[in-house]
């Protein structure tokens, strides 16, 4: 292998930039080439690509962000889409690909396999949703975003004596409503893998509010239903003055942690292992601190559950 790309798909996360500093500076360290392919597939489809050398990723390593950008990209879907998308590999020579994102990203990459293109997929995202990893880049930063949010938000919980909902990111997992809420404490973590039933909620509320407590902290996910209208019903049930707080999108920025930027610098280094040792439809992930790699396939075909012991650990220290 000689010369390899590099892109960012899907949603930002966190720790992007050390991956993408890892993918390039252990590639020209074999002596291979890096092209940088900007916008995700968009960008590989409009050919948007440039030569990377090891002067294009200093300075990054602690940003959030991608600096190659990122898109979310419905022509790559289609047969015609990807079909483009190795012709513009091809015109530049490239050989491998490391394709950093979630699960949607990982589905480009996928069939980019399936053409006969070798490319490997590295987990970045803050859902920490991707099967085969313990952990995603960007899961950690955005914990610490939400953390912070919950410590201020609660600091005006106490002194309102109110009732807080705060909406979490997370499509369709739990992880981040789930690891916030035991982290900061919260009465209750709503996530969409556990059934919840909202006459317990308001009950537990008011057991609370009777044996003189004063504000309650509620972390919802946002797969699970908005966090407004979770607010309403709280406060109609309860009658106490509740209010709401979507965090949105400031999950998703920040500078990455420690944790982030060890684990993207990993991750990156080892795609670049595996395209060398001839490895193609595979993504890269942590288990138990060890480096591993699946099958792209099995990877997708899985659906990833939040740890449920930590969900039942989270009920048990909230009576
Ligand atoms: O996948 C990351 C994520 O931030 C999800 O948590 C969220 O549902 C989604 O992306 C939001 O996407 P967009 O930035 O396109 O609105």
């Amino acid at each position: 292998m000689k010369r390899i790309g590099v892109l960012t798909s899907g949603g930002d996360s966190p720790g992007m930039n050390a991956a993408i500093r890892a993918v390039v500076r252990k590639a020209i360290y074999h002596d291979i080439e890096v092209y940088g392919i900007y916008y995700g597939y968009s960008g590989l489809i409009a050919g948007e690509i440039k030569k990377m050398e090891l002067g294009s990723v200093g300075d990054i390593i602690h940003r959030g962000g991608t600096m190659l950008y990122t898109a979310r990209c419905e022509e790559f879907k289609t047969l015609e889409g990807q079909m483009k998308g190795i012709a513009q590999l091809k015109k530049f020579g490239i050989e491998g690909l490391v394709v950093i994102g979630g699960d949607g990203s990982f589905r480009g990459a996928q069939k980019l396999t399936a053409q006969g293109f070798p490319t490997i997929g590295v987990p970045g995202t803050i859902d920490n949703d991707i099967p085969g990893t313990d952990f995603t880049i960007g899961f950690d930063t955005a914990l610490n975003t939400v953390i912070d949010a919950i410590d201020k938000i609660r600091d005006t919980a106490t002194s309102h004596e109110r009732t807080y909902v705060i909406e979490v990111m997370g499509r369709d997992a739990g992880d981040l409503a789930l690891w916030s809420g035991l982290a900061d404490g919260a009465e209750t973590i709503i996530i969409p893998e556990a059934d919840y039933d909202m006459d317990e909620i308001i009950g537990r509320l008011n057991r609370g509010q009777e044996r003189g407590k004063k504000h309650s902290i509620i972390i919802v996910a946002e797969g699970v239903g908005s966090g407004i209208e979770f607010g309403k019903r709280i406060s109609d049930a309860t009658g106490t003055e509740t209010r709401v707080t979507v965090l949105g999108h400031i999950q998703r920025g920040g500078s990455p942690t420690g944790m982030d930027r060890v684990l993207a610098s990993r991750l990156g280094a080892k795609a670049v292992d595996l395209l060398i040792e001839g490895k193609a439809g595979v993504t890269v992930g942590i288990q138990k601190n060890e480096l591993v790699y699946h099958d792209i396939d099995e990877v997708l075909s899985k659906g990833r559950c939040v740890d449920l012991d930590l969900y039942r650990l989270s009920q048990e220290l909230s009576i």
